[in-house]
């Protein structure tokens, strides 16, 4: 198992055990972390998965795709660590990732 830490707006985590390969909006739905609704369920065309990449894995996590940036063109407050987590899958190279959720998602 994988280990992925979502950190919530006020400084509090969640240590979540994972597959490699699953996808990370399925696995935050599922947990039901607060601040991610993936209203269009991963089809990239919504940005209520945007996450914040903690700086040390940036190089890991790698950059957005073309339509990826596009919709968070959209997304507010996005900033140059910000990803669409149903664009991401857990890989052995992605182990202890940490993930910020952005403020004004929290209770949207
Ligand atoms: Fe809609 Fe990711 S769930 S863009």
């Amino acid at each position: 198992m994988l280990q992925l830490i979502f950190i919530f707006p006020d400084g509090t985590e969640k240590l979540l055990s994972v597959h490699s390969g699953e996808n990370i909006m399925d696995v935050a739905v599922s947990n039901e972390i607060d601040g991610i609704s993936a209203n269009c369920r991963g089809n990239c065309a919504c940005s209520t998965c945007h996450v914040y990449v903690e700086p040390e894995w940036l190089k890991c996590v790698g950059m957005a795709s073309g339509m990826e940036e596009d919709i968070l063109d959209f997304a507010p407050n996005a900033r140059s660590e910000s990803r669409l987590c149903c664009q991401l899958a857990m890989s052995e190279t992605l182990d202890g990732l940490r993930l910020r959720i952005p403020d004004w998602q929290r209770w949207n």
